[in-house]
């Protein structure tokens, strides 16, 4: 069976954890594509060229260290932009939500650009604050330093480049079903995922 479950949406909106939920239940492989830009980005702060570290990514590269780290991210959102980066990473993304036996792909432009034809599309979505305030509590276990307002601030700027680009902006396809979790707890947003997905699926 080719069935394809696209997640988009803004940073910390809790689209990985659904994601990850999905795919687990239905026995399905998961992609996190926000890893392959982290995975260029984090090439770049090691003094990288974008396009090139694109072109040559392999997939162990998407288990590097440090990858779910603030410069990072901020990088991922850089090279994000960059419209040679995303050709280089399409064809893996795309062969990846086509393979048999299902797939969930979550990131900006999955719904949009990498999988229009997907079965089931959600865009799920939260205020920046509440988005802030998870990742604030994420990170700071690892970095004691961070602080809230310096989170927020990153949240922000990185929907602003990620929603403003010229090259698949984040944005939910008219035919996605969009899930504001800004006042859902974890499991009511799962349940409503859930849902969506064996209304799609194929009977029997
Ligand atoms: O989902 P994330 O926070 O790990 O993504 C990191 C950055 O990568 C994000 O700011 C924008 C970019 N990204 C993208 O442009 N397209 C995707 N499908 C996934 C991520």
């Amino acid at each position: 069976m080719i069935f394809t479950v696209a997640i988009d949406g803004p940073a910390a909106s809790g689209k990985g954890t659904i994601g990850r939920a999905l795919a687990h239940r239905f026995d399905f492989a998961h992609l996190d594509t926000g890893l392959l830009y982290r995975a260029v980005g984090a090439k770049v702060l090691a003094g990288g060229e974008a396009i090139a570290a694109a072109r040559a990514l392999r997939p162990e590269d998407l288990h590097a260290e440090g990858l779910r780290s603030a410069p990072v991210a901020q990088a991922a959102s850089r090279v994000a932009a960059i419209p040679e980066v995303r050709a280089a990473l399409l064809e893996f993304q795309r062969r990846i939500a086509r393979r048999e036996g299902g797939a969930v792909l979550d990131g900006r432009d999955i719904g949009t650009v990498i999988c229009p034809e997907a079965e089931a599309k959600l865009f799920v979505t939260a205020t920046p604050e509440v988005r802030a305030e998870r990742r604030y509590l994420e990170l700071v276990q690892s970095d004691p330093t961070c602080t809230r307002d310096a989170v927020l601030a990153d949240v922000k700027a990185r929907d602003a480049r990620d929603t403003n680009r010229a090259d698949a902006p984040l944005a939910a396809a008219e035919d996605a079903v969009v899930l504001d979790t800004s006042e859902m707890s974890v499991e009511a947003a799962l349940e409503a995922a859930l849902a969506l997905v064996k209304a799609r699926l194929p009977a029997g």
